[in-house]
């Protein structure tokens, strides 16, 4: 695809919008053409902060502008599916926040809508594109801990105000879905789909999760403990380990400044060089996929979507979380 700059379109004008909008400046070969809001005001007010063109106050209009080649999704959850899919049909490639969708049964279809329009999809799991992630994970590939036999990965924190979408179900709230998938990304990068997996979960009142542990287990012998949560300020770290030793990434460990690796030689910082926030990593990933005429971006694979997402369902059913519309899309 003989394009200079990759057109982005912006839906929502929220929190991981702003950030990844900010980000973006960090590449010239990117820019911000267009924006949709559910309100022509947001729009326009992020239109002004970024210096971006064509602001809409609904997202079909933008999909159908033909002001963008891709369009990034910072929607609450239960809204990616429908916005992904109308762009997929228009031929508009994707890159949408995660989890992608509330199902793995909604992943499978979108995944089927990119193939059938030819059209880059991709899920904006940002940690897998995160420099010192990538360099983490190929030392594992190296072998320098030998055959990795354990994980252990958390990610918890608490405020005082929670964002009124983390305990609504109907936006898809709860600390799995928003934050333990980023633990179960690490355990399945660095161990694979587990054989057993195991899960409880405190809940409120309207049945969202706070707390989640999960126990993962593989036939090779090796096991993995997860947790996430909304109620303490945890260590918010994961490490591998296998005989010869272990790889951590300190805390925020899904966008860290250095990992330690631990062998026989001794501990050792690694750093690596990381600018900006970290979220226009990604974007070059899906613009250098977008560039080859790729449909899927080799650093934000299907495959591995669907499979945490098939996690994630069996999950919510051994906790007991359900949101609207699961009865639907679970299941198949
Ligand atoms: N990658 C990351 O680091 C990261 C970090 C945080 C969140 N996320 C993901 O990003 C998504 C959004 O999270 P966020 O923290 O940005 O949420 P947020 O601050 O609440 O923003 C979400 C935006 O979505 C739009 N929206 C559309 N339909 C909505 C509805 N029914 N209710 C509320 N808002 C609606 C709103 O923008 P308009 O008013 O402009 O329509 C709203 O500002 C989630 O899927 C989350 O998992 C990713």
């Amino acid at each position: 695809m003989g394009i200079d700059q990759v057109r982005w379109g912006v839906v929502a004008t929220g929190n991981i919008s702003t950030q990844f909008t900010r980000d973006l400046a960090e590449l010239d070969d990117a820019v911000a053409t267009a924006v949709a809001s559910r309100s022509l005001d947001s729009a326009h007010k992020f239109a002004d902060t970024f210096g971006i063109e064509h602001r809409y106050d609904d997202y079909r209009q933008l999909i159908e502008s033909g002001t963008v080649d891709v369009l990034y999704i910072g929607t609450p959850h239960p809204q990616h599916y429908g916005i992904a899919r109308a762009a997929l049909q228009a031929g508009v490639a994707v890159l949408c926040e995660k989890p992608v969708t509330l199902t793995a049964r909604q992943a499978r279809d979108l995944v089927a809508v990119a193939r059938e329009h030819n059209t880059l999809f991709a899920e904006a799991m940002w940690m897998r594109t995160n420099p010192v992630v990538q360099a983490m994970f190929a030392d594992l590939a190296k072998g320098v801990i030998g055959e990795p036999m354990e994980a252990l990965a958390d990610f918890g924190f608490h405020k005082p105000q929670l964002p009124a979408r983390l305990l609504d179900p109907a936006l898809g709230g709860g600390a799995l879905m928003d934050g333990g998938i980023y633990p179960m990304t690490f355990v399945h990068m660095a161990l694979g789909r587990p054989d057993e997996v195991k899960a409880v979960g405190a809940l409120t009142d309207d049945g969202v999760d706070l707390n989640v542990a999960m126990a993962w287990r593989y036939d090779s012998g090796a096991v993995a403990a997860l947790t996430c949560g909304l109620r303490s300020q945890n260590p918010w770290t994961a490490s591998v380990s296998g005989p010869e030793g272990s790889l951590l990434l300190p805390n925020r460990f899904h966008h860290p400044e250095y990992y330690v690796r631990s062998t026989a030689a001794g501990q050792e910082r690694v750093d690596v060089a990381v600018h900006g926030l970290g979220y226009h990593y990604e974007a070059a990933e899906v613009m250098r996929a977008l560039r080859a005429g790729q449909i899927e971006c080799p650093a934000l694979p299907h495959a591995a979507t669907i499979e945490i997402l098939e996690l994630l369902d069996e999950t919510r059913r051994q906790i007991g979380v359900s949101y609207p519309g699961d009865d639907e899309y679970l299941g198949g």
